[in-house]
C-alpha cells in the first residue's frame, strides 16, 4: 500500500542548536522528490530524524495518516519508513547475506523472504557476493547493499541520503534509475543530495534547503531550467 509523506513544522538541534526551523515538506507516494542543498544545510540531519535516529524538538512527520514523530527506528521501518544514511552504515566484519538478514529482522520470515528476493532482483550484482565480507566490496557494491537493505522491508517510503557519495559517475548512472523504478512501483523516494544533477535526473519534484529551511520549491523541470536558483541557494549559504 502506497503513502505519501508530509513533513511539518519540523525543528530539530544538534548539540543543542537548531538546525532544521520548522521545515514544512511533502513527499508524495509514486514520485522522486530530490532535497537539494549545499553543506550543513541540515539534510543529513532530517534523515536522522525522520529515521528515528535523532529526537525532534518539535512537528509532525505523517506517514498516510500515521504520525510518527518520536517513534524509535523500529517502529519508523515497521510502519514502511526506511532511510539509508549518508556514508552507507553497513556491518563491515559480516557478510551481504548477513547484512540483508540484520535489516529484515523486524519483518515475519515469509516478508522477509520476499523482501530479500526483492532487493536481489533490483540488484542482481549482488547475487554473486552474498558471501563476501561487506568490507571487501566496492564502494558502489556497498551503496547497492545498503539500498537493498532498505528495499528489502519493502518500504512505503525510502529516504537516500547522498546516492552519489565517492561514487563513480557510471555507477551512479546504474544506482539511479533503481530509484525511478521503485517510485514507479508507488513509494515515495526522497533522495537527497548536494550535487543536483544526479538527482535532479531522476526527480519529479524538488525543494532546495538552506540553513534548515526551504529556499525552492517546485518540480524538478523547473529547477533544471533555472540553475540560477540553484546556484543562489549555494551561493548564499
Ligand atoms: N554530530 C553533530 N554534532 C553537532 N552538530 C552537528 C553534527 N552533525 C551535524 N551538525 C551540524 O548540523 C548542521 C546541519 O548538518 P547536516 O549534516 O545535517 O547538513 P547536510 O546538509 O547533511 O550537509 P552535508 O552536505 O555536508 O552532508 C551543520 O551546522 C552541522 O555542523
Ligand atoms: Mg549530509
Amino acid at each position: 500500500m502506497s503513502a505519501d509523506l508530509t513533513i511539518h513544522d519540523l525543528v530539530v538541534a544538534r548539540a543543542g542548536r537548531q538546525v532544521l526551523h520548522g521545515l514544512e515538506l511533502s513527499v508524495p507516494a509514486g514520485a522522486v522528490t530530490a532535497l537539494l542543498g549545499p553543506n550543513g544545510a541540515g539534510k543529513s540531519s532530517l534523515v536522522l530524524a525522520l529515521g528515528g535516529l535523532l529526537p525532534l524538538e518539535q512537528g509532525s512527520v505523517r506517514l498516510g495518516d500515521r504520525e510518527l514523530a518520536g517513534a524509535s527506528p523500529d517502529t519508523v521501518r515497521k510502519a514502511g519508513l526506511a532511510v539509508v544514511p549518508e556514508g552507507r552504515w553497513l556491518l563491515r566484519g559480516l557478510t551481504v547475506e548477513d547484512n540483508l538478514q540484520v535489516a529484515t529482522y523486524p519483518l515475519s520470515r515469509r516478508e522477509a523472504r520476499a523482501g530479500r528476493e526483492r532487493a536481489l532482483a533490483l540488484f542482481p550484482e549482488l547475487e554473486k557476493r552474498l558471501t563476501s565480507q561487506a568490507s571487501l566490496l566496492s564502494g558502489g557494491e556497498q551503496q547497492m547493499v545498503a539500498l537493498a537493505q532498505a528495499l528489502a522491508t519493502n518500504p512505503r517510503v525510502l529516504v537516500v541520503d547522498e546516492l552519489s557519495l565517492g561514487l563513480a559517475p557510471v555507477v551512479v548512472r546504474r544506482l539511479a534509475p533503481v530509484l525511478e523504478q521503485v517510485a514507479a512501483e508507488g513509494t515515495a523516494v526522497l533522495l537527497i543530495e548536494q550535487f543536483a544533477e544526479v538527482a535532479l535526473g531522476v526527480a519529479h519534484h524538488a525543494h532546495v534547503i538552506q540553513g534548515g529551511r526551504l529556499a525552492f520549491s517546485g518540480g524538478a523541470q523547473e529547477l533544471r531550467d533555472n540553475p540560477e536558483l540553484l546556484s543562489g541557494a549555494y551561493l548564499h549559504a
